[in-house]
């Protein structure tokens, strides 16, 4: 019962955010299976892999408390609405905090937005500091990926090729080494895994 309960939260969950901010739904439903299929080629245990999945799916939960003029302005974003957006990192931690989720999860959700060299969002820790936790650090690099070969309304979606040769000249900035070398050995293993119809 309780298992069922926190199913049903996580599909309340999502549905709000599929009527928030549809893009934003579906990238996470990328985002996930990514970060599943991550987990296999880390030789990560079945248990993390599939709290990578959920990890993926609720990643941006937060963004239901942006507005939608900021989630889809065509224009570039001023400052304020910059700092506005970025929030949304904080404020998926306090939806989900209270509910079953581990710390490593809770920190995947925090810090996804890092940067390895400290230049991310929100609190600018590095790898080379502070350190960022592992989930996070998988999340940078396939939340990126995705937002790469997406089309949105203000520009228009890099090739699975290009979003790789960039992420792979941010590779040690942006990006944890390691991490970069898993996903591309995994897209070099199983190409399709990176193409989508949706
Ligand atoms: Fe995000």
């Amino acid at each position: 019962m309780k298992q069922l309960k926190e199913k049903t939260k996580t599909f309340q969950q999502l549905e709000m955010l599929f009527e928030h901010d549809i893009y934003t739904f579906q990238h996470s439903l990328r985002v996930a299976e990514l970060l599943f299929k991550m987990g296999i080629q880390l030789n990560m245990s079945e248990e993390c892999q599939e709290e990578l999945y959920q990890l993926g799916a609720l990643h941006d939960i937060g963004k239901i408390r942006i507005p939608q003029t900021i989630l889809n302005k065509e224009e570039h974003l001023t400052e304020q609405e910059r700092k506005v957006l970025n929030q949304h990192t904080i404020y998926g931690f306090e939806i989900l905090r209270h509910d079953k989720y581990s710390k490593e999860f809770l920190d995947g959700v925090i810090y996804h937005h890092e940067n390895y060299d400290g230049t991310g969002y929100p609190y600018g820790i590095s790898s080379f500091a502070e350190g960022i936790p592992v989930y996070a650090q998988i999340l940078r690099v396939v939340d990126s990926f995705d937002a790469m070969t997406s089309n949105r309304s203000y520009k228009k979606a890099f090739s699975v090729e290009k979003a790789l040769a960039e992420i792979e000249s941010l590779k040690g900035i942006f990006y944890s080494p390691e991490v970069v070398d898993s996903f591309i050995s995994m897209y070099w293993d199983n190409p399709h895994y990176l193409r989508w119809s949706y």
